[in-house]
């Protein structure tokens, strides 16, 4: 018999607006037994995503919604440490879609619970830059956008988990790199540190002259993950045969009416010469996530992709955090520790 006690954070009611509290439950339960083809797993970094979000209300989308009750779905890396499988070995590290608890049985068959190296690149970065925010950067550019050099590239939510890698790989292939961030300081990192061309503070009162100044041959391609006013402003920068990919949008994502919100969609549907836009998601590129891996594995290895991870303690506290994603309190991938490694 397993002595060992779960604490998982499940969705209590749906929230209308931005989650807070009230919308969770904590439950503590005991961890079951593991059957054969089974592992158990210990959860070490718990990833909050977007997402997330999408998953809490009662609307159709590509993923069924929570049901009331259920886990928080999330990401985790962790480690295995019981298993009646051959393809596990206690000691071993993995990613897996544990949700938001402190261990997670997984079947070894699943595809999303895989083995990682953390004497390749550390550990939580398979939740972020080496993981599925860097995956979805990869593909958004390389595989949805077509970049071609010298192209002019903005990308959104610059500083965050997908945008900051974006603007790297952009330079890395030769294009004009401009990213819209919220506030001073993270614009400074987004040049400073991540080495974009430009970034422009939608915060700031100048942000549409500023938009204009820095985009002076156009816009090629738009990497869209915010969507609402900064969608609005760029919509006005689009040369002849621009892209944008459509990775998400998420000034739309709390708003109490969905159907009532203008979307990306509508936005660059209204335009007499839209941008060629799609919504893509990671998952529709799962055949090629080991050339992205080998990208991005190496890039932070050979320290040529940067990266800023926002690491807090505290699986209980994971509401809380969750919300500064939409506030912007987050500065980098977002991620909570839940034991330690
Ligand atoms: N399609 C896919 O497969 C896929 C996969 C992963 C992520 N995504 C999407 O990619 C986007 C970015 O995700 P991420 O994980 O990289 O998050 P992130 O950028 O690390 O964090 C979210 C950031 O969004 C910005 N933001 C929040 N509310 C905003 C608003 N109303 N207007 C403008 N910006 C706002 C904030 O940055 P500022 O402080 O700069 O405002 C915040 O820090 C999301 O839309 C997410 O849903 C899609």
């Amino acid at each position: 018999m397993n002595q060992l006690s779960n604490l998982s954070i499940t969705l209590r009611q749906r929230p209308v607006g931005i989650p807070n509290s009230d919308n969770f439950s904590l439950t503590s339960s005991p961890v079951g037994e593991i059957e054969e083809n089974q592992i158990l797993i210990k959860v070490i970094y718990l990833s909050l995503d977007p997402y997330m979000r999408g998953r809490m209300s009662d609307v159709k989308s590509y993923a069924e919604p929570l049901k009331i009750g259920e886990i928080i779905t999330a990401e985790s890396a962790g480690i295995v440490i019981q298993s009646k499988s051959e393809k596990f070995q206690p000691g071993d590290y993995v990613c897996c879609r544990s949700g938001w608890q402190e261990y997670f049985i997984s079947n070894d068959k699943d595809p999303m619970t895989y083995k990682v190296n953390p004497d390749l690149v550390p550990l939580s970065t398979y939740l972020g830059v080496c993981g599925m925010t860097g995956r979805t950067a990869y593909f958004g550019l390389m595989k949805e956008a077509m970049p071609v050099a010298g192209e002019t590239l903005v990308v959104s939510a610059a500083s965050g988990a997908v945008g900051s890698i974006v603007g790297q790989i952009g330079k890395q292939i030769g294009l004009n790199v401009i990213g819209i961030a919220g506030g001073k300081k993270k614009c400074d990192y987004v040049v400073d540190e991540l080495g974009f061309d430009e970034c422009v503070d939608y915060k700031s009162d100048s942000f549409h002259k500023e938009l204009e100044s820095a985009v002076p041959n156009g816009i090629d391609i738009y990497f869209e993950s915010v969507g609402g006013m900064v969608t609005e402003a760029v919509s006005k920068f689009f040369n002849e045969g621009s892209r944008a990919p459509i990775c998400g949008y998420i000034s739309n994502y709390n708003a109490k009416d969905l159907s009532k919100v203008k979307t990306p969609f509508h936005i660059f549907g209204a335009m007499k010469n839209p941008p060629k836009h799609k919504f893509f998601l990671v998952f529709n590129h799962y055949a090629s996530f080991d050339e992205a891996n080998e990208y991005l594995i190496n890039g932070v290895k050979s320290g040529t992709l940067k990266y800023r991870e926002m690491i807090e303690d505290g699986l209980e506290k994971a509401p809380e955090y969750f919300k500064w994603l939409f506030t912007g309190r987050n500065f980098g991938k977002l991620i909570v520790k839940v034991s330690d490694i």
